[in-house]
């Protein structure tokens, strides 16, 4: 936080589904914003940030209750915008002197009319040009009644404050959500906000560039980073833009677990060594990881022997490189935002995710996360600004335990093999068809049986596989990708002709949940 200069924005979270989305509208404005929770809203932090503007995010809570969360009253006293949303706005209303109430029959989800009650409001310039405006809302609690200071100027069936105002403070109030796609009027609402609040917009991917890599030297100084590189866009960004920062002060490593895609170790090494001029170590320990995952079947075993070892490794090496004072890491924004559970404990786990996130606690190393406060999105824009070729920047998500929890069950060097043949004709089939970029990810599972076939004449009793390929946004949900049978019949074809031991394709069409994307 300390070192931006940007003009910020700060989001006080109250634990809303969709508290991210808000900060996601705002870098699409040029705005800079950082989302907190509201346990760590002190008036030392808020001296510290000095934001521009705060918004109050929803959230799943009743101001009604004894233990409410709210924000410190200094809000009110820094002299700047401020705009609830939802519980957002109830919090306004519960510390200002209005009131709300607690009612199961006023409650309002999805798609709601949105009527105005007052002629001009600044924020909503631009909005109502029809009688209605459709918005998103999600509430049990209404406002029923506003201070004196306060005026209404949109309301719907069962939210009769549904936007208010007290323009002379610049504070507002919205019951419906303005972040969400299905309130259409939602961007320019918080445009006009960003106006009332003067901002500057000059947050770009660029600037970010500009100031991150003048940062990174001054962080830096005469000291030498390593980074783990893995070939997927946020190690390849973080790894470049330092590269282009500090030079040969980095040392880049990459663990090639063998369990990598066809010719994937190769593209690394060759952009980044051979193009890049990076100073990279490539330990090749195929071996090893096949070792040590023989005779394992369990995907959560597999998961955390990979995990471990892959640690194991980059530490032994790491420690030969002398004088290294920093580990950089390819840490994103949504992975740094503190969310605020709504229930107060943990969410279920599904799995558990190896990348490199694992390696700074085990190491004395100081972390450097050049790409925190950026989108994935944005780590895109910024890869292509730095110059990395357009196959790495669009690069389908790769896990870090890769293909091993693609053969299902135990696994080992043929398996490894087969599957990897597979996945690349299924890859060139859907390159040659011009569909990976419709695509969010895709790849080939090996299936554990073998059934029985018939070619040129003769039985076979040869592997399965699976073909996976799904749309989806961040991966948390997804669908499956509607290939037509034409595709899938030449896929299938080739598929069988090209890699001897395959004699059955499959195609998964189960979305997630109740699937989940990877196979294990
Ligand atoms: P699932 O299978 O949980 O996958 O639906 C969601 C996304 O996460 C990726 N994934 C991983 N990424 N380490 C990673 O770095 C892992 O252990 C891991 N497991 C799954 C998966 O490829 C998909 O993009």
């Amino acid at each position: 936080m300390k070192n931006l200069n940007h003009e910020k924005l700060l989001i006080i979270d109250f634990g809303s589904q969709v508290t991210q989305l808000i900060a996601r509208r705002l870098r699409e404005l040029n705005i800079y914003s950082e989302i907190h929770p509201f346990q760590k809203i002190s008036n030392d932090f808020l001296k510290e940030m000095d934001p521009k503007a705060i918004i109050l995010s929803g959230g799943p809570r009743s101001v009604t209750d004894k233990d409410a969360p709210l924000p410190p009253k200094s809000i009110f006293n820094m002299n700047i915008p401020i705009l609830g949303i939802c519980y957002g706005q109830q919090v306004l209303m519960h510390m200002l002197g209005g009131k709300v109430k607690k009612s199961f029959k006023t409650s309002e989800f999805g798609r709601t009319k949105l009527q105005k009650t007052s002629t001009s409001l600044d924020l909503l310039r631009g909005c109502f040009r029809k009688k209605h405006e459709d918005v998103w809302m999600s509430h049990g609690d209404f406002v029923c009644k506003i201070p004196e200071e306060f005026k209404v100027y949109g309301q719907s069936d069962n939210a009769p404050y549904a936007v208010i105002a007290d323009v002379n403070r610049r504070i507002y109030g919205v019951q419906f959500h303005p972040e969400v796609h299905h309130t259409p009027m939602g961007k320019k609402l918080l445009e006009n906000f960003s106006k009332i609040s003067g901002f500057k917009y000059d947050w770009t991917v660029e600037s970010f560039r500009d100031k991150a890599i003048s940062e990174i030297k001054t962080r830096v100084g005469e000291n030498k980073v390593i980074c783990g590189l893995s070939g997927g866009v946020d190690s390849s960004v973080t790894a470049l833009l330092i590269h282009k920062a500090i030079g040969n002060k980095l040392t880049c490593i990459f663990v090639d677990h063998g369990l990598l895609r066809e010719g994937e170790a190769e593209s690394v090494i060759k952009m980044f060594k051979d193009n890049f001029k990076i100073k990279l170590i490539h330990l090749k320990e195929d071996k090893l990881f096949l070792k040590a995952l023989e005779g394992v079947s369990d995907p959560e075993k597999k998961r955390k022997i990979i995990g471990n070892l892959f640690i194991e490794v980059f530490e032994k090496k790491a420690k030969e490189i002398k004088d290294v004072t920093f580990l950089a890491q390819g840490t994103l924004y949504p992975d740094v935002i503190e969310s605020v559970s709504p229930t107060g404990g943990p969410s279920a786990k599904i799995k558990s995710h190896h990348n490199v996130g694992g390696l700074p606690k085990k190491m004395k190393l100081k972390l450097f996360e050049p790409l925190r406060e950026l989108f994935k999105d944005e780590v895109r824009i910024l890869g292509k600004e730095i110059g990395l070729p357009k196959e790495f920047v669009s690069r389908h998500p790769f896990p870090g335990p890769g293909l091993a929890i693609r053969c299902v069950g135990e696994i080992n060097q043929e398996k490894v093999d087969l599957l990897r043949k597979v996945d690349s004709v299924f890859i060139d089939q859907i390159r040659k068809h011009g569909l990976y970029d419709e695509i969010w990810q895709a790849f080939a599972a090996l299936l554990p049986a073998k059934s029985v076939g018939v070619m040129g004449d003769q039985r076979t009793y040869n592997y399965s596989c699976a073909l996976r390929a799904v749309t989806s946004v961040d991966g948390m949900t997804a669908d499956y990708y509607p290939f037509s049978h034409n595709f899938l019949g030449e896929t299938s074809a080739r598929i069988v002709n090209e890699v001897k031991g395959i004699n059955r394709v499959t195609y998964d069409i189960t979305s997630k949940p109740p699937g989940t994307i990877e196979w294990e």
